[in-house]
């Protein structure tokens, strides 16, 4: 079975634009819930701005209990400049992500930069972070479309990826920050920058504003893309980019790719009790599509057939 790579973003992406504060135990016991499930790799927590961002104030507690806790586990943590990249080597990063918005208005509203000046600060921070070891990802957020700006264009989407690239990024993450794709605009586009980037160093990041998430990542898959950004629970959003709704769900995703043949390592089964308890914790329902059948299978106590493709046809 072939299998393809999921990073789940829910402790960074998840919980940043939260109106309930989560405190740094839960996130830790939401992150071992979803280490449980079999994830193999999270976005843990940003090194930004505090006053920007209230919830990741306690990025360096958070990633040194990790640390601490789980030292095999891959996490990432979002790093908006080279202050950011500083705290997060004192807490102990081995691996952190960059974001530049594809726009100027985006760069501008999200980290205070104009769009060269967001493109400086990514590659200084990619050149700072590979010299110290680091593993590096490159998010390319509004790639898809901009809420300031409208449609982003492809060029400038291509030329940024192919920058991130050549600064030492070791993956490029191609972000529809506000779930404005659909499957046709993620077949042009990432077959464009797969003739840039190789495949095995893009990523794909969606939103399912519009109900689309799951159906770009097929189309992302069909295209040969392998590695996955989703959120357990569907959770998350930028504050930056108004109309920005949840992630990809990572429960959807998992059960999507499962059925057409890929292998995740994710048991569905334990992943709905780390959605259980992000609902708890965020005191609201949650989940993306799937969760309503997959709880379904639990209750009938059927869920280690979850994947089976005899069982696919009971509701
Ligand atoms: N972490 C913590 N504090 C930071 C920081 C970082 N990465 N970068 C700058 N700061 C602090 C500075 O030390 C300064 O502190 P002071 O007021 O106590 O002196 C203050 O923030 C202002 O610094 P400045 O460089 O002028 O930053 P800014 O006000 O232009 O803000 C960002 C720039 C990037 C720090 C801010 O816009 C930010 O954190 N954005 C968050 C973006 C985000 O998380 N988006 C969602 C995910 S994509
Ligand atoms: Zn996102």
């Amino acid at each position: 079975m072939e299998k393809i790579f999921i990073t789940d973003v829910s402790p960074r992406d998840g919980l940043q634009n939260q109106t309930v504060q989560v405190s740094t135990k839960a996130k830790l016991d939401l992150i071992r819930l979803l280490i449980k499930a079999g994830v193999a790799s999270v976005e843990a927590t940003s090194f930004v701005s505090p006053k920007a961002v209230p919830q990741m104030a306690d990025a360096a507690e958070l990633l040194q209990q990790l640390n601490i806790a789980f030292p095999g586990l891959r996490s990432s943590v979002l790093v908006p400049n080279l202050k950011g990249l500083e705290r997060a080597f004192n807490a102990g990063a081995k691996e952190i992500a960059v974001v530049l918005s594809a726009t100027q208005t985006m760069n501008q509203k999200n980290i205070n930069m104009n769009l060269d000046a967001a493109i400086d600060a990514s590659e200084q921070t990619l050149l700072a972070a590979r010299q110290q070891g680091l593993l590096t990802r490159a998010y390319i957020a509004v790639a898809f479309e901009c809420p300031f700006e409208g449609v982003t264009p492809l060029d400038r989407v291509l030329t940024l990826a192919r920058k991130m690239l050549e600064a030492g990024a070791h993956e490029i993450v191609i972000a529809d920050t506000i779930g404005a794709a659909s499957p046709a605009d993620v077949k042009e586009r990432f077959t464009a920058l797969a003739s840039v980037i190789p495949l095995d160093q893009l990523a794909a990041h969606f939103h399912d504003t519009r109900g689309m998430a799951v159906a770009n990542a097929w189309s992302a898959l069909e295209v040969g893309v392998r590695r996955f950004d989703a959120s357990t629970g569907g959770i998350g959003g930028c504050p930056f980019a108004p109309g920005a709704a949840g992630n990809l769900a990572t429960e959807d995703l998992a059960l999507m790719a499962e059925r057409s043949g890929f292998a995740t390592g994710i048991d569905l089964d334990r992943l709905l009790d780390a959605v259980d308890f992000a609902e708890t914790e965020l005191k609201r329902t949650l989940g993306g599509h799937a969760s309503t059948w997959l709880r379904r299978q639990r209750e009938k106590n059927i869920a280690s057939a979850i994947f089976s493709k005899s069982i696919s046809s009971q509701t």
